[in-house]
C-alpha cells in the first residue's frame, strides 16, 4: 500500500541490472531519490556512474529491474518519452551543437515548458553575452553552462548532471555551483549530480549514493558522509578530490 502522506520518489531504481549489449555494468542497483532534493552520486572512475544516469534516460540495455519516474514505470519507454515525462540529462561530453550559436543551441532544445532562452540567460548572464557565438567558440565553462541550459529548455522535473564541474577553473566552478543552488532553491528542481569533487557535491546535496564496480555501496544523508572523511576515503578512494588539469590553459585562453 502506498503511504498517503509521502509523495512518490522523483526517480527510483529497483534491482536494476543494466549495461551495454550483453555486458552487465550495473548489478542489483536500488535507490529512491526524493522529490525537490539534490542527490550526489559518487564513486571512482569506471564504476558505472555515467551508466546509471544513461540507464535512467534509456540509453542502455536493461537486463532486469524497474525504473520509476514519479511513481510511474518507465523501464520500457523510449528516450523521448522519458524526456517528455520530465527527465533531463546534462551529458558528460556536453554534446552541444558546435556549429550553432548559443541562442540556436537553446531554441532547438525548447519544448514549450517553463523554460525559455531568456530564462536561461537570466541564470547564466555569460551566455547572454555570448548569444551570437557558435558552440565551438566557447570556453569549457561556457560550453558547460550551455549544456545545462539546453537540458533546462526541456523543462525537466529531474536533472541528471554528469560531472558538470570536470576540468573547469575554480572561478567557473563557483558560477556553476551558484546556478545549481539557485535551481535547487528557487525552482525546487530535483537533481542527481555525478561529481568527482566529492566535497563540493556533498555540500550541495542532501543525500549521497556511492557506486563501486556497478553496485551501490552507500546510500544516506550527505552530511554524515561529509563529516566522516575516513569513510568517504574508503568508499571513493584517497585523493578522490578533483584534478584541475588543463584549467589554466582552457579558461585563460579565452
Ligand atoms: N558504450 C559502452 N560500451 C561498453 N562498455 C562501456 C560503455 N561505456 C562504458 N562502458 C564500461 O562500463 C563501465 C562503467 O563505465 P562508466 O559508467 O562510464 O563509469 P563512470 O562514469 O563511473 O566513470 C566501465 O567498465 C566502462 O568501460
Ligand atoms: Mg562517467
Amino acid at each position: 500500500m502506498r503511504d498517503p502522506v509521502s509523495p512518490e520518489p522523483a526517480l527510483a531504481f529497483a534491482n536494476v541490472r543494466a549495461g551495454y549489449g550483453p555486458t552487465v555494468v550495473l548489478d542489483d542497483v536500488s535507490f529512491a531519490i526524493p522529490s525537490g532534493e539534490t542527490t550526489a552520486l559518487l564513486g571512482r572512475n569506471g564504476v558505472g556512474k555515467t551508466t546509471l544516469l544513461v540507464t535512467a534516460m534509456g540509453h542502455t540495455r536493461l537486463h532486469a529491474g524497474s525504473v520509476r519516474l514519479g511513481g510511474a514505470e518507465i523501464a520500457a519507454d523510449p528516450i523521448w518519452r522519458r524526456a517528455r515525462a520530465g527527465l533531463g540529462l546534462v551529458p558528460q561530453e556536453r554534446e552541444i551543437f558546435r556549429s550553432l550559436t548559443v541562442a540556436e543551441n537553446l531554441s532547438v532544445a525548447r519544448r514549450g515548458g517553463r523554460w525559455s532562452v531568456e530564462r536561461v540567460f537570466d541564470l547564466f548572464p555569460r551566455l547572454a553575452e555570448r548569444r551570437r557565438n557558435r558552440g565551438d567558440e566557447l570556453s569549457g565553462g561556457e560550453q558547460q553552462m550551455l549544456a545545462i541550459g539546453r537540458a533546462l529548455m526541456g523543462s525537466p522535473t529531474i536533472l541528471l548532471l554528469d560531472e558538470p564541474l570536470e576540468g573547469l577553473a575554480p572561478v567557473i566552478v563557483d558560477v556553476l555551483l551558484a546556478a545549481l543552488r539557485r535551481l535547487r532553491e528557487s525552482d525546487a528542481l530535483t537533481m542527481l549530480l555525478v561529481e568527482q569533487h566529492a566535497r563540493l557535491a556533498l555540500e550541495l546535496a542532501s543525500r549521497a549514493l556511492v557506486l563501486d564496480r556497478g553496485r551501490l555501496v552507500h546510500d544516506g544523508p550527505s552530511a554524515a558522509l561529509a563529516a566522516d572523511p575516513d569513510r568517504l576515503a574508503g568508499l571513493i578512494g584517497v585523493g578522490a578530490e578533483p584534478r584541475h588539469p588543463e584549467f589554466l590553459a582552457e579558461e585563460l585562453a579565452t
